[in-house]
């Protein structure tokens, strides 16, 4: 029986991954680049075994459905493959972050896995070569892999993972707080979502050219730790991104009134001189990009709209970490191989 556990923090996309260029393959249509936070994160545990007949996922205590093991079971078989082996698998994921809310569950719960499987089968796995594997399982897992900032190259199938950006720690700077206006699942998957608006919006084309010209601008933004240029192009890449959505066919949204009232709140703080910037993903919950020196000024501006819980406070996250179990992994994989 082979064990391993792993910690993943989700992290916000700051320019948005939205499309893909390849489905199976989950290669994006364009690079994307985000910031890990240390709120919410996924606990897996990977237990691979010769006595196991199927494979099993249970999520938050809770055996999945078939449907859902069998995304689970097509990703075990992409890393069954990587270390030769052919045990089924036990799947135990705790998620502390609301599951498919557009809150990145897909993201740390990914690459909470591949960490696990990693450390159960003792792969030895460097940083590009997980998020490159995390990236078959969600692409915005790939970024997770890393603490800071962390940027999705397109590639190919082989150069297609997340790097760290060099920030000389300028993310300890800053905070990102999150406004909770529904932890639901969502009616529109990201990755319904986004296939929809590749196949039908006609403002499709125009995401692309922008989402390019965002990039340079953060990343000129990280250099520089110029914080209005980056809460600007955060701010204005998500409007862009879910701009497309409302020209897919059929149209759809992912903001409620809600994060309408959550903006335009973000807007008014800022007018009155406390420097913020929202973001948001596929579904109604509103973050807020801010500096840590500013947060408690923007929470209590924000507490006299919205309820003390429906705020939280993130700041930086660390990447991947492997966790102890109660089996230590082995040091190789040898006895597990049967093909
Ligand atoms: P979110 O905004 O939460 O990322 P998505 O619709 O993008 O929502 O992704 C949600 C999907 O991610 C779930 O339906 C499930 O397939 C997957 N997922 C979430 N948490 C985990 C987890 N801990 N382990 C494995 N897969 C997970
Ligand atoms: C809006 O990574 O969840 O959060 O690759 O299909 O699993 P799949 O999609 P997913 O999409 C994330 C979309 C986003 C933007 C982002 O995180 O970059």
């Amino acid at each position: 029986m082979y064990k391993g556990k792993a910690r993943a923090y989700t992290n916000i996309a700051l320019i948005k991954y939205w499309g893909k260029r390849d489905e199976a393959l989950i290669l994006p249509m364009n690079n994307s680049l985000s910031l890990t936070l240390d709120a919410f994160y996924t606990e897996t545990t990977a237990t691979f075994a010769e006595e196991f007949t199927e494979d099993r996922f249970f999520l938050d205590g809770v055996q999945q459905s078939k449907a859902a093991t069998k995304k689970i079971s097509a990703f075990l078989d992409l890393i069954r493959t990587e270390a030769n082996c052919s045990f089924s698998a036990l799947i135990n994921s705790q998620n502390f972050v609301p599951t498919a809310a557009g809150l990145a569950s897909s993201a740390s719960g990914l690459a909470a896995l591949a960490g696990a499987c990693n450390e159960a089968l003792g792969l030895h796995l460097s940083s590009e070569e997980l998020s490159r594997l995390a990236r078959k399982g969600s692409g915005s897992a790939c970024r997770s892999i890393y603490g800071g900032f962390a940027e999705w190259q397109q590639g190919t199938d082989a150069t297609s993972y997340a790097v760290q950006v060099p920030s000389d720690h300028w993310e300890n700077d800053l905070s990102m707080i999150f406004i909770l206006i529904n932890d639901q699942a969502k009616e529109v998957s990201s990755r319904d979502g986004m296939r929809r608006t590749v196949e039908t919006s006609s403002f499709y084309a125009g995401w692309l050219t922008a989402a390019a010209k965002d990039l340079v601008t953060i990343k000129q933004a990280i250099t520089d730790k110029d914080f209005t240029a980056l809460g600007k192009v955060t701010e204005a890449n998500a409007l862009k991104m879910h701009a497309t959505t409302l020209a897919a066919q059929p149209p759809f949204t992912y903001w409620s009134p809600e994060s309408l009232r959550a903006m335009d709140c973000v807007r008014q703080i800022r007018q009155q001189g406390l420097p913020c910037y929202f973001t948001m993903d596929a579904g109604p919950n509103v973050k807020v990009l801010c500096q840590k020196r500013d947060e408690q000024a923007i929470l209590q501006a924000l507490q006299a709209n919205f309820a003390k819980e429906q705020l939280i406070l993130a700041h930086v996250g660390s990447g991947l970490t492997a966790l102890p179990v109660n089996n230590p992994a082995p040091k190789t994989i040898k006895e597990c191989r049967h093909v």
